[in-house]
C-alpha cells in the first residue's frame, strides 16, 4: 500500500495557510510553527491566493517570503502543497488587462474584484498566468519541503465575453463539422431557429436564445472543456518544469456547473472541499451526514484505485451557511473518520489562522483571533491527530464497493433544461443520493461513477433517472447483464441521445428494452400531496412524484400500483437475461422500498448485505488488512452485529462479532 506522497507515510493533516497576511507579525509566524506542530499538522497549503504579494507589480516578483516560511516548515517536518496563486488577480493586473475581467450572461463586464472570477480564454491573462506558474515553479520546483501543486482553486462560474464566444463557436464547429448536422441534432426547425452558419450562433444570453436544449447543453459542455484546457494548460507549464512532483485541483461538493469526470483526467491525486451544513434544524446527524458521505463517493469513483484528499473542511463554522452553528462536541471527529473511511487519505482544513480583517474574518480557523489553544476547535484538531495517527496503517488502503451509483453530469445538466415532469420534483442529483443511501443502511459499499466508466467492474449497478443515453451506454449494459451483471434501472430513463434529441420507437432505448422485458408508455407526474403505492407480493411501499406505466414484455412483474387509473398495472419488474438479472423501477418510491429492492437486487447479484443499526454509517477499506469503519451517528449508543472480529484501533481492544459503540463516536476494526 503506498501512501499518496513518499515522504509522509502517514494520514495528511494540513490546513491553508496565508503568511502573507501577517508578513509584518515575526512574532505571528513564530507561533504558527510552534502551535502547527502541537496541533498534529503535517503539511500546509501555501500560495492559495497569494498573487500580488509574490508579483506585487507586473515582472517583479518577490518569493523570499514564501521561501523563508516553506524552509522553516521544512525545518519543522511540516510539508508544503504549493498553490498556483491565479484563483485572485492583482489589482495592477486587472487594471493594465481588463480582458482578465469576466462578462456575465447579460453581457457585462465585471468590474475588478472578488476572485474566481478570471476569463479562462483572455490571452491577457494566460500570458501573465503563465509568467507567474513559470517563476514559482522555477524557484521552488526542487525545494525539499515540496509534496503537490495545487493548481488554482475551486474553478468555476462561467465568462461570456467575446473569446469565449469565439471558443463556442470552434467548439461547435470541432463537433459538429457542419451546421446542417448542428440544425438536425438541435432540432431547429422548431420555432424557426434554424441557423446559416456556425457565426451566428450565440451562446445562450439570459435575453437571447434559451430555448434550445441542444445548445443549452452544449454551452455547459463547452464551459467545462474551456476550464478543462484551462487546467490543462497550467498543468502543463507544471509538467513542464516539475514532472516529478504530482498535481491537483480542489473540486467542491457536487458543483453544478463542470463535469469532474473530465477534470479527473488531466490530474494526478483528487482533492475536495466539504462544508457539509451539520447541526442544522431538520435532519438527523446521518441524515446530514449522508450528503457528505455521497460526495466523498462520487471523488472516490473518480479515480477508484486510489486514496483522495480532503483539501478543505472547517473544524468549528463557517461565515457563509445561513446559519453559522458551531460544531457540538464529537461532530468534527466523525466528520473528519467519515472522510478517511470514505476513501480520503487526509483531513485539511481551510484555514490556520482567522484573517484579521476582511470577508473571511469571521471563518472558523484551528486558530482563533485569540491565538491560544485552550479553544475547542484546536483542542479538537489536535485530538484528531491523534486518532489520525492510530489510523496511520490503513494509508494507502482504498475502498472496495461492490455497486456503482451511475451519476452524470451531461444527464444532469438535461434532466434540469428539459420541459417535461415537475421542476418542483425531478431532484435527479437527490435521488441518486437517495440510492446511494439505500446501499449504504444495507451494508452495500457503493462508488458514484460516470456511464463512461468501468460500471462493469461492479456486481451491482444502481441506474437512476438515466435520460440521456450517451452511445454505446445501451449495448454496454446490456452486454454487463448478460454477462452475470446485475442491473437496477428506474424511471424517466433511455429518453434522449446525447444532444437531447428524442430516441423513437419506443422507451427506454437503443436496446435498453430488451434488456428490462419492458416497454415504458407514459409517465404520470403526482402533486406533492398525491400518492400510489406499489404492492409486492408481501410488501407495499409508498409511491410519490413520478409513476410511469409500463408495457411488460418479457419481464416478471415484482410490484403493481394500487390505485389510479393504472391500479394493478406493472410498478416494479424483474427480468432474467442471459447470467444476469434487470430490475426496473418503474416508479419513485420511499426510501424502504428502495432498500427492499436493493437486497433483491443483492442476493441476485451475490453482494452481501449487513444489518446495519440505524444512524450508523459503515465503510470497509482494504490494503494488507481489511479495517471495517462504524461511525455512530445517532447520540445514544448502539450494538453493532455481524462483524469480523478484530481489534479497535482506536481503544487497542478486540472486538468480537458484535460490540457497542457509544453514541457520537466511532469504531475502526481491523479483521484479524
Ligand atoms: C472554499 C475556498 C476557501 C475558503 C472556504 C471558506 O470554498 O476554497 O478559499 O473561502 O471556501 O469556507
Amino acid at each position: 500500500m503506498k501512501p499518496l506522497f513518499a515522504q509522509i507515510p502517514a494520514l495528511i493533516h494540513g490546513c491553508d495557510y496565508n503568511p502573507e497576511q501577517w508578513l509584518d507579525a515575526p512574532d505571528v509566524l513564530d507561533a504558527d510553527i510552534r502551535l502547527m506542530k502541537e496541533a498534529g499538522m503535517n503539511t500546509m497549503t501555501l500560495g492559495v491566493f497569494s498573487w500580488v504579494t509574490l508579483e506585487p507589480e507586473e515582472g517583479k516578483f518577490n518569493f523570499a517570503w514564501l521561501r523563508e516560511i516553506m524552509d522553516r516548515l521544512y525545518e519543522a517536518g511540516i510539508y508544503t502543497i504549493l498553490a498556483t496563486p491565479t484563483a485572485a488577480r492583482p489589482a495592477w493586473l486587472d487594471e493594465k488587462y481588463p480582458e482578465a475581467m469576466r462578462v456575465n450572461a447579460q453581457g457585462i463586464r465585471a468590474h475588478h474584484g472578488v476572485r474566481h472570477n478570471f476569463c479562462p480564454s483572455s490571452p491577457k491573462f494566460r500570458m501573465r498566468a503563465e509568467s507567474i506558474i513559470r517563476a514559482l515553479g522555477a524557484e521552488f520546483k526542487d525545494h525539499p519541503g515540496v509534496i503537490l501543486w495545487h493548481i488554482n482553486n475551486e474553478i468555476g462560474g462561467e465568462c461570456w465575453c467575446e473569446f469565449c464566444r469565439a471558443r463556442f463557436t470552434a467548439f461547435l464547429k470541432d463537433k459538429y463539422q457542419t451546421i446542417d448536422h448542428l440544425n438536425k441534432q438541435w432540432w431547429t426547425a422548431f420555432w424557426s431557429h434554424t441557423y446559416n452558419n456556425f457565426e451566428q450562433i450565440e451562446p445562450p444570453w439570459r435575453n437571447g436564445e434559451t430555448t434550445i436544449h441542444g445548445l443549452n447543453l452544449d454551452w455547459k459542455r463547452f464551459i467545462t472543456w474551456n476550464f478543462t484546457d484551462y487546467v490543462r494548460f497550467e498543468s502543463d507549464i507544471l509538467r513542464d518544469i516539475a514532472p516529478h512532483l504530482p498535481q491537483t485541483n480542489n473540486y467542491m461538493h457536487l458543483y453544478p456547473g463542470l463535469d469532474y469526470h473530465k477534470f479527473s483526467e488531466i490530474i494526478d491525486i483528487i482533492s475536495w472541499d466539504s462544508y457539509p451544513v451539520w447541526e442544522n434544524d431538520k435532519e438527523t446527524y446521518f441524515q446530514t451526514a449522508m450528503d457528505p458521505s455521497f460526495d466523498h463517493a462520487v471523488m472516490r469513483g473518480l479515480k477508484p484505485t486510489k486514496p483522495f484528499m480532503l483539501m478543505e473542511s472547517v473544524p468549528s463554522y463557517v461565515n457563509w451557511h445561513p446559519y453559522n452553528r458551531a460544531k457540538k462536541p464529537g461532530t468534527h471527529l466523525l466528520s473528519a473518520v467519515q472522510a478517511i473511511a470514505s476513501g480520503a487519505d487526509s483531513v485539511q482544513y481551510f484555514q490556520w489562522r482567522a484573517s484579521r480583517g476582511s470577508f473571511e474574518q469571521y471563518h472558523g480557523a484551528v486558530l482563533t483571533h485569540s491565538g491560544k489553544t485552550n479553544t475547542r476547535a484546536f483542542q479538537d484538531v489536535k485530538a484528531l491527530s491523534d486518532t489520525m495517527n492510530d489510523l496511520k496503517e490503513i494509508v494507502g488502503s482504498v475502498v472496495a464497493s461492490s455497486a456503482a451509483v451511475l451519476f452524470d453530469w451531461d444527464n444532469r445538466w438535461a434532466i434540469k433544461d428539459a420541459k417535461v415532469l415537475s421542476d418542483n420534483t425531478k431532484n435527479y442529483e437527490d435521488t441518486c443520493r437517495k440510492w446511494y443511501t439505500a446501499a449504504m443502511t444495507q451494508g452495500i459499499s457503493a462508488d458514484v461513477i460516470s456511464p463512461l466508466a468501468n460500471f462493469e467492474d461492479y456486481k451491482l449497478v444502481i441506474i437512476p433517472m438515466m435520460y440521456m443515453i450517451k452511445p454505446g451506454f445501451a449495448q454496454r449494459v446490456k452486454n454487463y447483464v448478460t454477462s452475470g451483471g446485475v442491473a437496477v434501472m428506474t424511471y424517466f430513463s433511455g429518453w434522449v441521445n446525447e444532444n437531447t434529441l428524442c430516441h423513437l420507437g419506443g422507451f427506454p432505448a437503443e436496446g435498453l428494452s430488451e434488456v428490462f422485458g419492458l416497454e415504458a408508455v407514459e409517465i404520470d407526474t403526482l402533486y406533492p400531496g398525491q400518492t400510489n403505492h406499489a404492492q409486492f407480493a408481501q410488501n407495499h411501499f409508498k409511491v410519490m412524484d413520478y409513476a410511469e406505466i409500463l408495457d411488460v414484455g418479457a419481464a416478471q412483474v415484482l410490484a403493481s400500483y394500487t390505485d389510479d387509473f393504472y391500479q394493478q398495472s406493472p410498478a416494479v419488474t424483474r427480468h432474467d437475461f442471459g447470467k444476469g438479472t434487470a430490475i426496473y423501477v418503474g416508479c419513485r418510491m420511499e426510501d424502504a422500498g428502495n432498500e427492499y429492492l436493493l437486497r433483491l437486487a443483492a442476493s441476485h447479484a451475490n453482494v452481501r448485505c449487513m444489518k446495519i443499526p440505524s444512524g450508523v454509517e459503515y465503510h470497509e477499506r482494504h490494503g494488507d488488512a481489511q479495517y471495517a469503519f462504524y461511525i455512530n451517528w445517532n447520540e445514544t449508543a448502539v450494538t453493532v452485529h455481524d462483524c469480523k472480529p478484530g481489534v479497535d484501533l482506536i481503544t487497542k481492544k478486540s472486538v468480537d462479532t458484535s460490540f457497542e459503540i457509544s453514541g457520537k463516536s466511532v469504531a475502526v476494526i481491523k479483521a484479524t
